[in-house]
């Protein structure tokens, strides 16, 4: 027979029809003669109960349905006398498909994270894990639905580049070159044009660049992909390997492009409300008990709109006032996340759009105000996250790009194809990046990054 997965088994109500339903034990107990199993199969966090008797079955078979193991059911579909559940399947027949003995290492409940993490490959099979991974489809879903909704084209933009779009220089080198015999010239460097693409390739750590390239023909696109940055920070809001949504829109000034980036994350979020209520339920009973308030909040209230400099005056204040940092806080240092954290959660309780830093910690390619000290950089502060958007305004003046671009002593050769963009048809454009993981970090209440992504890549770990 047909099996019916478990989210609709839990709807049906033609009670006395045969169902088959399959999935994994999550527990197993029993009294007087009756068994009483609870199955889940992934497609909701919600399990459905399976009712036998003893005596119809198998003692060995019945032994084998342990926490963990993989069982089919045959049984009709019955009107559940017990509170909470609407329906059961009394079963007739059951069938070990995968036994699964004690070594299991997910079996107990309660397990901490850092435990789970160990073991990655299973901890999907968990309630936690599997609530996180269905809102994390639904996140992509929502991403796709608002930029399909507001005419922007998806574009893919290359994995592997040449260019180091944020310039900080920390990318993940793509090579063919035999690393136990490096070839160099006769200056003792390594040489390129007998690699694989006759030059110096990385992984990507932005699709911006490229992008660009995308906006400026198209209008508006967005990416939605694998973003990889070699930065050795272990904490818990970075990833080696992160997936990132970069929309880029030509014509946007910075009213427009911060607009946008509310009204974008406004979205994603109602979106989880109104797509994943059983499994925020869940979260909110078992990790953290105001996330359902905390996602609620954030679509009431308008996001503060802050410059750098008034964020600095707000933060010295503080400081005057006997509040305490680990990091100082004078105007030119880039806030540290506890400094993003004060402005959002303590001084003004709601997210925060931190516009016109200054020039010096942000990247090349950021409009340049006429004070000619601060950059038309727009970046998204959360609650519990610190920044989840980071977006600016372009510099599409090919004078002060090349500027800019001097100053920091960048090398141009491999950037001529964007200042290109500059050079022919110029044009005013913005735009920013959602760090994926941030927003399911948000939206889901865990606290680690590492328990966003079903494999995270960290420093010393690319298990799995
Ligand atoms: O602020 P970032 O570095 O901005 C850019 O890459 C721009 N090129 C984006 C653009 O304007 N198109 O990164 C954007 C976002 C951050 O705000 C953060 O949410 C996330 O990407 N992010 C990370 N997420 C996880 N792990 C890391 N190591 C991250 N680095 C950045
Ligand atoms: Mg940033």
């Amino acid at each position: 027979m047909k099996r019916t997965k478990v989210i609709d088994a839990l709807k049906r109500t033609d009670f006395g029809s045969d169902i088959t339903v399959m999935g994994w034990v999550r527990s197993k107990r029993g009294s007087k003669g009756i068994f009483f199993i609870a199955l889940n199969d992934g497609s909701t966090i919600k399990n459905i109960q399976i009712v036998g008797e003893d005596q119809h079955f198998d003692e060995a078979m019945v032994k084998l349905i342990t926490t963990g193991a993989c069982i089919r059911v045959n049984g009709v579909l019955v009107e559940s006398p017990a509170a909470g559940q609407a329906s059961e399947v009394q079963a007739k027949e059951i069938e070990v498909l995968g036994a699964c003995d004690s070594t299991y290492p997910m079996q107990k409940k309660g397990q901490s994270f850092e435990y789970m993490r160990q073991h990655a490959h299973m901890r999907l099979r968990t309630n936690t894990f599997g609530a996180v991974m269905r809102i994390r489809h639904n996140m992509a879903m929502a991403i796709h639905t608002y930029f399909h909704e507001h005419g922007f084209f998806y574009f893919h933009t290359p994995l592997i580049t040449a260019s180091d779009c944020e310039g900080a220089g920390n990318m993940f080198q793509v090579t063919t070159k035999n690393l136990y015999d490096l070839k160099k010239d006769e200056n003792g460097q390594i040489t390129y044009d007998d690699d694989f693409f006759g030059t110096q390739t990385a992984l990507t750590v932005s699709g911006q660049l490229e992008g660009e390239l995308g906006a400026t023909a198209l209008g508006q696109i967005y990416t939605f992909g694998p973003t990889f940055r070699a930065e050795n920070s272990n904490t818990p809001r970075h990833l080696a390997e992160f997936w990132m949504i970069e929309p880029e829109m030509a014509f946007y000034d910075k009213q427009d492009l911060m607009d946008l980036e509310e009204d974008f994350i406004k979205y994603c979020v109602r979106w989880a409300l109104d797509h994943c209520q059983d499994d925020l339920a869940f979260l909110n009973q078992m990790i953290d008990k105001t996330l359902i308030e905390r996602l609620e909040s954030v679509l009431k209230e308008d996001f503060v709109r802050l410059p750098y400099t008034e964020g600095i005056r707000i933060l010295q204040e503080a400081i005057r006032n006997g509040r305490k940092f680990e990091f100082p806080c004078n105007w030119g240092d880039d806030l540290a996340s506890e400094h993003e954290r004060y402005l959002v959660e303590e001084h003004f309780k709601r997210p925060v759009i931190m516009t016109d830093y200054p020039k010096e910690i942000k990247a090349f390619y950021m409009k340049l105000n006429e004070d000619g000290k601060t950059m038309q950089g727009t970046d998204v502060l959360f609650p519990s996250i610190g920044e989840i958007i980071g977006g600016s305004v372009r510099e599409e003046s090919l004078d002060k790009l090349m500027a800019e671009i001097q100053r920091r002593q960048m090398d141009t050769t491999t950037l001529e194809w964007y200042l290109d963009t500059r050079r022919w048809g110029t044009c005013p454009h913005a735009g920013f990046g959602l760090g994926f993981e941030r927003l399911i970090l948000f939206v889901t209440g865990m606290q680690n990054i590492r328990d966003v992504i079903p494999f995270p890549r960290t420093p010393k770990n690319a298990a799995f």
